[in-house]
């Protein structure tokens, strides 16, 4: 199938406007749909760090545009060269979440442009465009990955809320489930920030693709009724041993799928591999605030809480590594390498 003729892509979390950033409010799903307006770096660092814009090619996408409002902060920046402010403002980004790869990539080729006072808006919506295309062939690959009658797991939101659009391991369940071979799918909550109940949920409902929730707790007793064929999730990074970080949960899932026979896919985009990490040992994991799992009851000093909101998957534990570049199966080291020099 061409990737013209893929549907349900009609969701657009990040996009620009009259000199602006509009972000889909995602802490406000499924209850209300808004949006803000962002008009500085400023602003960007908070919108990502809060949660406003998540999953890794959508942050990816809001620095990108966020560092076409770093070049017009730092022109207009009288203390400073043209270089040191637009560098001062790209790295106040990239200080908002430490795991999300892509965000680094977008940044770092930020600061490689030319002249980016004259092209970093279009190399921001070439950026977005590329994420979208990306994601179409990653839907088709994957769903070629999948035989009839298919039963799917996933995990957090990997989808078009996620990136720019359409969505990585979404993408694959949405071309899947176009294509027919995708009968079943289930989402879990997605403890504590609960991605799935909320924002999987409401893009599926969107495009009236069914679909079932589970707590996260039922993974298991499913893949033990033999309920599930493939775990299909996205990445925050992907290592150059193809060892992966996703959301927390992931692991979980990947030894207990290993158990069941179920097979797990990963679906992500190259800006979601860092070269710089060999290993998952290389993965910094992001840590948020006690506050967000306490209850405020508990708030007395005696009681602390852990909440680290990523986790590494060994690339033994992972079937194939999907992305626009093609499917690597029990990925390694030295099918990393090819995949990364494959030309288009
Ligand atoms: O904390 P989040 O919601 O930003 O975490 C997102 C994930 O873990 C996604 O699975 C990952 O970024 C891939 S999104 C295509």
């Amino acid at each position: 199938m061409d990737k013209e003729k893929l549907l349900y892509d009609s969701i657009r979390p990040v996009s620009w406007c009259d000199d602006g950033l509009r972000l889909l409010d995602q802490r406000k799903l499924p209850k209300e749909e808004v949006y803000l307006y962002i008009t500085s770096t400023q602003e960007l660092y908070t919108a990502i760090k809060e949660m406003a814009v998540r999953g890794a090619p959508a942050i990816g996408i809001a620095a990108a545009y966020g560092a076409a409002l770093a070049a017009k902060e730092a022109e207009a920046d009288a203390t400073v060269n043209f270089k040191e402010g637009f560098h001062q403002r790209l790295d106040l980004l990239a200080s908002s979440r430490p795991t999300a790869i892509n965000l680094f990539n977008a940044l770092d080729t930020a600061k490689r442009l030319k002249n980016p006072s004259d092209n970093v808006l279009n190399w921001a919506h070439q950026w977005l465009k590329d994420d979208i295309d990306a994601n179409k062939e990653i839907g088709l690959y994957g769903a070629g990955c999948l035989a009839p009658k298919t039963r799917v797991l996933t995990h957090c939101n990997a989808g078009a809320l996620a990136t720019g659009g359409y969505g990585t391991a979404l993408g694959v369940i949405r071309a899947g489930y176009q294509q027919g071979v995708v009968e079943t799918i289930y989402a879990d909550e997605t403890r504590p920030w609960n991605q799935g109940s909320r924002l999987t949920l409401w893009e599926l409902q969107k495009d009236e693709i069914p679909v079932t929730l589970i707590a996260d707790s039922v993974a298991a007793s499913l893949m033990q009724k033999g309920a599930i064929d493939w775990v299909i999730v996205g990445a925050d990074s992907i290592c150059m041993n193809g060892d992966i970080a996703n959301k927390i949960g992931t692991y979980s899932l990947a030894v207990l799928a290993k158990y069941h026979g179920v097979k797990v896919m990963v679906a992500a985009p190259i800006t979601t591999i860092d070269l710089k990490a060999e290993s998952g040992a290389d993965i910094k994991i992001e840590q948020r605030s006690s506050n967000e799992i306490l209850p405020n009851e508990y708030n007395n000093g005696f009681v602390n809480a852990l909440n680290p909101v990523f986790d590494v998957t060994p690339a033994e534990l992972i079937s194939v590594i999907v992305t626009e570049k093609g499917v690597i199966e029990s990925s390694d080291a030295r099918k990393m390498q090819t995949l990364i020099s494959k030309q288009y």
